[in-house]
């Protein structure tokens, strides 16, 4: 016991010993603008915390705790032992991102619930209440009653929403893992959702629940209790554990963002500061940038994956893309389908992929030195579909021959049904995991250290949700989880016109997206077939977006890595709204959210890291709308260009999506912008100092 509270002192800086708190009051912990408190209790031997903003109770009392498989848990005859509080405010950078210095500024609050009853125990619960939300964790030392294997069979912590609240969320545990078109309705009908899930309460008070630092733990949805009451559902393992753990050990945070209004749930860094600081060292290697990519071809049917007369990675269209990439200044070139283990039913068969052997067309050393001399990289590619054991077996000669061929980045892709995540256990025998299981927690980590040892950075698709981790390990820089823009090719249906307004506040608050923007042939599927038994898609599957709206999700979208996903051809064809795209960066000094509500609309201006331009971008939903965007983020005295790039009087994503304007207007920060958006229309804005 004094072991356990000598260390407990020994992390926190300022300690302030609550004393007994009373009982039926708690202890309280505010943010440092005073308007949030967590008021955490021990009332009627349960462990709860109650959240309030501005004074009232926004979160009505909602239990903490853990079950164990074979131990004594928490759950209830529990009372606070004793509380320590402190208060942090410091500021750290990051080396690439939204933004380039990060406030983490919080007061913190670490309570030890004990056991009144069986054998002695103890839990801790830290909760650190920023400006912007809440995180809170659970951490367990050693002690005697807690030894050897801990099985988590639960997390008791619940999330009191009310069920009036309105809700935007993707159902969990379904095939299709995160990738699914958001629901919306409210709190009292949410049955089981993925996180992020964004909440709006009637008083207008935006709630969005997450977790950060998810590390050794399973991931956790969101399960219905009661009508706008969750409780925390941990994914379980193959062996029906949802953790397997020891003490000490230390839970991932539970995270409640807390916004009066949608852009300042955008407007958070909680996520990231809740994780642990850059763990590689020197990451100068890790680089943002822009790319293009053998890749939307597949989609439309344009070319394939396998080896069959029109494969999309072979020599000569590799090299004519790379060709592309050097005069328009992107950096790297996606090459998928260059590996052996396409052909046939790729989706099932993911034991017949090899990710050192090229397929015959596609010469690998040839083409990274011709990439090379015309300052472009390679972008790897490894589709596992979810065979993680066949992965793994390869993973670390396959990173070594992509290092040796200056290959800098590699996009991972684990195409499989939720649930069918292909592991041989410790017998031999095949188990199936979740994409989001304690299992695929600990492969990507696994991948993205070894890849890190290669100075090479992930791109994950169909990967467990971002939880901040970039912090920690800076080279896991993207992923996908979540609709992109691949629906639009084959999606039936495709994203619908909400899709980003709705995207911005939910999956984008975890982390950066690969969603791949930039179509500009906005009917890829009218395209006549390339060959007779190659016929294109369902024409109805398309991007539901203006041109313009296409522009402007470079900036609303974040991605250190960012596609040109459409085809060099339909560049050429549009090379004044491309000249955006080339101009628009994909690392930030500074991002800042101006206007918005969720699943409507949403305007984002960020700050170039290397030229220091600003740049903006809006969208909105089917609904039309005159935004006027204050320009309050331009340096104060000083005027600009504005390079506009917005939807025509008659745009509309439906009948005229490529009506578009690209005009220049004189600007200060003392104007307001104005943005007429056309139904699933967009404008995107280059600020040049004049
Ligand atoms: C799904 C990914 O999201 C997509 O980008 C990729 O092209 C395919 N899998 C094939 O790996
Ligand atoms: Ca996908």
């Amino acid at each position: 016991m004094l072991r356990v509270w000598s260390y407990l002192f020994s992390l926190i800086a300022l300690v302030v010993l609550a004393g007994v708190p009373l009982k039926a009051q708690g202890i309280d912990v505010s943010s440092p603008d005073g308007r949030i408190t967590v008021n955490v209790s021990d009332e009627g031997g349960h462990a709860t915390y109650t959240v309030s903003y501005d004074g009232e109770v926004v979160m009505e009392p909602a239990r903490l705790g853990l079950l164990f498989a074979d131990h004594h848990g928490f759950e209830d005859n529990l009372e606070i032992g004793a509380a320590g509080e402190r208060s942090v405010d410091d500021t750290w950078e990051q080396p690439w991102g939204e933004r380039r210095f990060v406030r983490n500024h919080f007061n913190e609050l670490r309570v030890a619930y004990l056991s009144t009853t069986g054998p002695a125990r103890e839990m801790y619960v830290t909760f650190r209440v920023f400006d912007t939300g809440i995180g809170f964790r659970y951490e367990l030392f050693e002690q005697d009653a807690l030894q050897g294997d801990l099985r988590i069979t639960d997390e008791l912590t619940q999330f009191n929403i009310g069920g009036e609240a309105d809700a935007w969320w993707t159902p969990s545990r379904q095939f299709n893992r995160y990738e699914y078109i958001y629901r919306t309705g409210t709190a009292a009908v949410v049955d089981d959702a993925h996180t992020p899930v964004t909440f709006r309460q009637p008083s207008g008070l935006h709630i969005s629940i997450h977790e950060a630092a998810l590390v050794d733990y399973s991931g956790m949805s969101l399960l219905a209790l009661r009508p706008g009451s969750f409780e925390a559902a941990l994914r379980p393992g193959s062996d029906g554990i949802k953790v397997h753990t020891t003490a000490p050990f230390k839970s991932p945070w539970r995270t409640i963002q807390i916004a009066p209004d949608a852009p300042g749930l955008i407007n958070s860094d909680i996520i990231l500061n809740l994780n642990e600081p850059n763990k590689l060292g020197d990451v100068s290697w890790v680089e943002p940038g822009k790319y293009i990519g053998i890749w939307w071809a597949m989609h439309i049917r344009e070319r394939t994956w396998g080896n069959d007369g029109i494969h999309g990675a072979n020599n000569e269209d590799v090299k004519r893309y790379i060709d592309f990439a050097a005069e328009h200044g992107f950096k790297g070139v996606l090459v998928e389908g260059w590996n052996i283990g396409w052909d046939g039913d790729w989706f099932n068969n993911g034991e017949l992929f090899d990710f050192t052997q090229a397929y015959p067309d596609f010469d690998l050393p040839m083409l990274a030195d011709y990439a090379a001399e015309r300052g472009v990289r390679l972008i790897g590619h490894h589709e596992t579909s979810g065979n993680v054991a066949n992965y793994e077996a390869q993973m670390e000669a396959a990173f070594d021959l992509y290092a040796a061929n200056g290959v800098r980045e590699v996009k991972t892709g684990y195409v499989a049904d939720a649930g069918d995540i292909v592991r041989y256990d410790e017998n031999g025998v095949k188990q199936y995991e979740w994409h989001d299981s304690q299992f695929m927690v600990g492969h990507h980590l696994r991948a993205v250290l070894a890849a890190a040892e290669r100075q090479i950075s992930i791109n994950a698709h169909e990967p467990v949700k971002d939880t901040g981790l970039r912090r920690t390990y800076p080279n896991w820089m993207t992923r996908e989880g979540a609709r992109g823009m691949e629906f639009n090719a084959w999606g039936s249906p495709p994203n619908p016109p909400e899709h980003i307004s709705i995207l911005a506040y939910t999956r984008m608050l975890s982390g950066p997206m690969d969603f791949t923007p930039g179509i500009f042939d906005l009917r890829p599927n009218e395209r006549p077939p390339v060959r007779e038994d190659m016929q294109r898609g369902d024409p109805s599957n398309r991007p539901q977006t203006t041109l313009a709206k296409q522009l402007a999700l470079y900036v609303v979208l974040y991605s250190p890595l960012q596609m040109a996903a459409d085809l060099p051809e339909n560049y050429e064809a549009r090379m004044d709204a491309f000249q955006f795209i080339k101009d628009v960066e994909a690392d930030w000094n500074e991002s800042v959210a101006l206007l918005g509500e969720v699943g409507e609309y949403v305007a984002i201006a960020r700050q170039g890291r290397a030229s220091g331009e600003w740049f903006l971008g809006a969208v909105t939903d089917a609904t039309p709308r005159d935004l006027q965007i204050p320009l309050t983020f331009l340096e104060p005295g000083k005027i600009y260009t504005a390079e506009i790039y917005r939807d025509g009087s008659q745009a509309h994503w439906d009948t005229n999506p490529y009506d578009y304007v690209i005009e220049e207007r004189e600007v200060t920060r003392e104007d307001l912008l104005d943005a007429p958006l056309a139904s699933s229309g967009g404008i995107a804005v280059r600020f040049v100092e004049n």
